[in-house]
């Protein structure tokens, strides 16, 4: 009986730790919008949102430029590589009160997405977070762009370490092969 209630125990403490390891996603501090616009390329991606896996394979590296809308809030647009043509996804991300917490919508599957810039130093890269706010299962995304096409090692390990922290596993993570499809249209 002892050893059932402390693995209940247990199993409640892992269950309210899973809750509060999500709540817990830092932003970059003193985050300054006017800096992180302009032109990435995507490096990494770690995610466990349910198109993942299935595409892990064909994911290829893909250009995204991000720009100030006239509203006060930011526009993001991708241009990824498939198999034979460039496909252009537009999101719209809203400012909340805190620089570098974002908001938005995945109009396809009706998710409302928690979006933080993690940490950046502007001029190298920067890492990105996504989470699901509703819906019962909760899914998270981090992606590590450059300025340029590669970037140094540490900064993919920091990549790495952040994603496996978030509970994702090695098979969530795709380090993007470097392409020249559609790497100029944006
Ligand atoms: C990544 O994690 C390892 C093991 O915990 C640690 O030794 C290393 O310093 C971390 N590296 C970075 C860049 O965060």
């Amino acid at each position: 009986m002892k050893g059932l209630l402390l693995s209940l125990g247990l199993v409640a403490l892992f269950a309210l730790c899973a809750v509060c390891a999500q709540s817990d996603i830092p932003v970059q501090p003193d985050f300054q919008d006017d800096k992180i616009v302009g032109k990435w390329y995507s490096i990494a991606l770690a995610s466990n949102f349910d198109w993942f896996l299935p595409n892990k394979q064909n994911m290829k590296m893909y250009t995204a430029v991000l720009t100030s809308t006239a509203d006060g809030n930011f526009e993001g647009v991708s241009i990824h590589p498939n198999s034979d043509r460039c496909e252009k996804k537009t999101l719209k991300y809203f400012k909340t009160d805190q620089p570098g917490r974002l908001h938005t919508e995945i109009q396809r599957s009706g998710q409302d997405i928690d979006v933080r810039f993690v940490e950046t130093n502007y001029e190298e890269y920067a890492m990105m977070s996504m989470r699901n706010t509703n819906g019962p299962d909760v899914y998270t995304s981090v992606t590590l762009f450059g300025r340029g096409k590669e970037l140094r090692p540490e900064l993919l390990t920091k990549f790495r370490n952040f994603s496996l922290e978030q509970g994702l596993g090695e098979e969530n993570i795709r380090i993007m092969p470097q392409t020249d499809q559609c790497m100029t249209e944006a």
